[in-house]
């Protein structure tokens, strides 16, 4: 089957939250492409549409209009796509690291990580293997037999991003992932993800405040007041 040259498809994106009087229209006619191996970050003030625009496209938020095409498959347009099983898309080409971690609190780190890579298929060992190399990346290889109430704020969001990446998504969109750490461990993280973004061909979308963070994306989209207000490329 033919492969969509972009990860990412976005035409037209609008959301509106309610209805009558009290609609409020948080994203207006987004209109952007992501190639695979692209890191983009999503500038802009509170309030301005980022996490929409993030959770619109990583289908937990259904867009009220305009479409939304992840790896060549449409998964909305003008609302679901209908047909498509979204758990499913979820499970297999999306990856999110959220501000708010939510780890299984009677599993240890390491099988925290572990199932998420079991319900995609990998044996035990694979997933063994695997969640070990992503948790020594992120500085954790100390804590794989801890349980989660024993982790600091940023040990658990290390755990919470190691997971989200262990399936090698193919889209991985992240709000924010960094606000939570300290310079050195920001700096783990971004290093991780720029990695991913070239040897797994992963299409990053990272919300960020830190315009330090700015020069670790290949493009810059700036939000404002729900509209794409302009977009800045770095490479
Ligand atoms: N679930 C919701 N219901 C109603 N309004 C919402 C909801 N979520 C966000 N909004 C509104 O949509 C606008 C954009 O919010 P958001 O996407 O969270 O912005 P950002 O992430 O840039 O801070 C804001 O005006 C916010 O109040
Ligand atoms: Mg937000």
């Amino acid at each position: 089957m033919d492969k969509s040259m972009y990860a990412i498809e976005v035409e037209n994106l609008t959301k509106i939250y309610g209805k009558g009087e009290t609609a409020v229209t948080a994203l207006r006619d987004a209109n952007f492409k992501v190639r695979p191996g692209e890191l983009v970050a999503i500038l802009g003030p509170s309030g301005s549409g980022k996490t929409t625009l993030l959770t619109c496209i990583g289908l937990i938020n259904e867009p009220t209009h305009g479409r939304v095409v992840i790896d060549g498959t449409a998964v909305a347009d003008d609302g679901w796509q209908s047909g498509i099983d979204l758990k499913k898309m979820r499970r297999e080409k999306l990856g999110f690291i959220f501000q708010a971690h939510n780890l299984i609190p009677f599993l240890t780190v390491q099988e925290n990580v572990m199932v998420a890579l079991e319900i995609n298929g990998l044996t035990r060992a694979e997933a063994k293997n695997r969640s070990v190399e992503l948790l020594n990346a992120l500085n954790l290889g100390h804590r794989v037999n801890n349980y989660p109430s024993a982790l600091s704020g940023g040990e658990s969001q290390r755990v919470a991003i190691a997971r989200a990446l262990a399936n090698r998504p193919s889209v991985i969109l992240a709000d924010e992932p960094t606000a939570a750490l300290d310079t050195e461990n920001g700096k783990n993280v971004m290093d991780l993800l720029k990695k991913l973004a070239v040897e797994n061909h992963s299409a990053i979308m990272v919300v960020t405040h830190d315009h330090r963070m700015v020069e670790n994306f290949d493009r810059i989209l700036q939000v404002s007041d729900g509209r794409i207000a302009g977009e800045t490329n770095n490479m």
